[in-house]
């Protein structure tokens, strides 16, 4: 079995926020040194919505600090922007000659986002096959990722089992001699366990998956403006947090809760120790603590993380050379590995 390698991508929309972090950015934090690391900042797929040029730049840049700021370290992971590795979008072509647009047009976001626009554009449906080409460009099989991106996974591992089936001949050896042996035994083949040129990608989540925001409806998501910034100053963070929906049925102070319905609780377990959890529980359960006496002390769990990366995130800002040279050494060492797999992967399939 070849070693582990980790891929993940995150789109430049400015400023982390909590749902990023927790689902995704904290494990790939956690993960960078077990594992051979790549992390991406996904401009390419940020174009598939309206934009201003000098925006995106921003932005990209913004979301570069925000990671490092994060923990993510170009000493131990390569970090790279996605448009500084052509063949991502090489890789997603080659990938959408062997897509149906059926698989593309059942993808939940797509559904979400075409149902937006008036003209859909082809880049949204096609989104999910640039993501396969991302990861499976550097052949990784694990996607440290948030709930939300399962289903574009799903669809990677697709790719990969379709492209393999089509294209590697000791793969395809191996599917024959598998249909052989079940005809035999009348048993259905599964290709699953069968390692080919391309690797199935496997999600790994976090228990803090899916983030709901403020207004406890809706999964945590810039666009829907119910987030908070990961560098968001103290004040800001606490003049979002203390009109946070809680459980519903606390109307007055003396009325009992459930924590298990309050997004309040279910961010006391991101931020604060299993003791502070406990007690926090224990309060809301008895009526002990009105809402707001909870939403201090989660602001304090949460300062005591944050605070240290607005921090680092300010001094990163004021060297610029700590951005660029991870960002151009990444980005050469992603080339490296990108333009064997595409040297390979044009030869597997006959393109000279
Ligand atoms: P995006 O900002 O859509 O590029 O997402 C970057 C990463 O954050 C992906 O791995 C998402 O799955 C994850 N993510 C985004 N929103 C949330 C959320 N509300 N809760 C947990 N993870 C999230
Ligand atoms: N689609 C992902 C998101 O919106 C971002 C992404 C692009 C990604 N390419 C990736 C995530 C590859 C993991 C692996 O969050």
């Amino acid at each position: 079995m070849p070693q582990s390698r980790i891929f993940s991508g995150i789109q430049p929309s400015g400023e982390l926020h909590i749902g990023n972090y927790l689902g995704a950015v904290k494990n790939w934090v956690s993960l960078q040194r077990q594992y051979e690391s790549f992390f991406c900042v996904v401009d390419y797929h940020a174009i598939t919505g309206p934009y201003v040029p000098d925006d995106l730049r921003r932005r990209t840049r913004d979301m570069v600090v925000s990671l490092l700021a994060s923990g993510v370290d170009p000493s131990a992971c390569t970090l790279f922007i996605q448009s500084a590795v052509p063949e991502h979008t090489e890789l997603a072509w080659i990938f959408n000659t062997i897509t149906p647009i059926g698989e593309l047009e059942r993808q939940t976001q797509f559904k979400e986002k075409s149902a937006r626009q008036e003209s859909i554009l082809a880049g949204i449906l096609n989104y999910p096959v640039l993501q396969a080409a991302d990861i499976l460009l550097y052949k990784a099989n694990l996607v440290p990722v948030g709930e939300d991106q399962v289903q574009h996974l799903e669809l990677s591992r697709e790719i990969s089992r379709r492209w393999n089936a089509k294209f590697d001949p000791a793969y395809i050896a191996a599917l024959e001699a598998r249909s052989g042996a079940a005809a035999e035994s009348a048993k259905e083949s599964s290709a699953e366990d069968l390692v080919g040129f391309f690797p199935e990608p496997k999600a790994l989540l976090t228990p803090t998956r899916r983030i709901m925001g403020l207004d406890g409806q809706a999964k945590m998501s810039k666009s829907l403006g119910n987030t908070i910034g990961l560098l968001e100053e103290p004040k800001d963070i606490w003049e979002k947090l203390r009109p946070a929906v809680t459980d519903p049925a606390r109307v007055r102070k003396t009325d009992p809760g459930t924590p298990e319905i309050c997004n309040i609780y279910h961010l006391h377990k991101a931020f604060s120790d299993p003791a502070t959890v406990e007690h926090v529980a224990v309060q809301c359960r008895t009526a002990g603590w009105g809402c707001i006496d909870c939403k201090k002390v989660l602001f304090e769990s949460m300062d005591r993380e944050l605070t240290p990366i607005r921090n680092r995130a300010k001094e990163i800002r004021s060297d610029p050379s700590v951005i660029d040279e991870p960002l151009a050494r990444g980005a050469e060492h992603a080339r490296d590995i990108a333009g064997d797999t595409m040297r390979e992967t044009k030869h597997m399939m006959g393109l000279t």
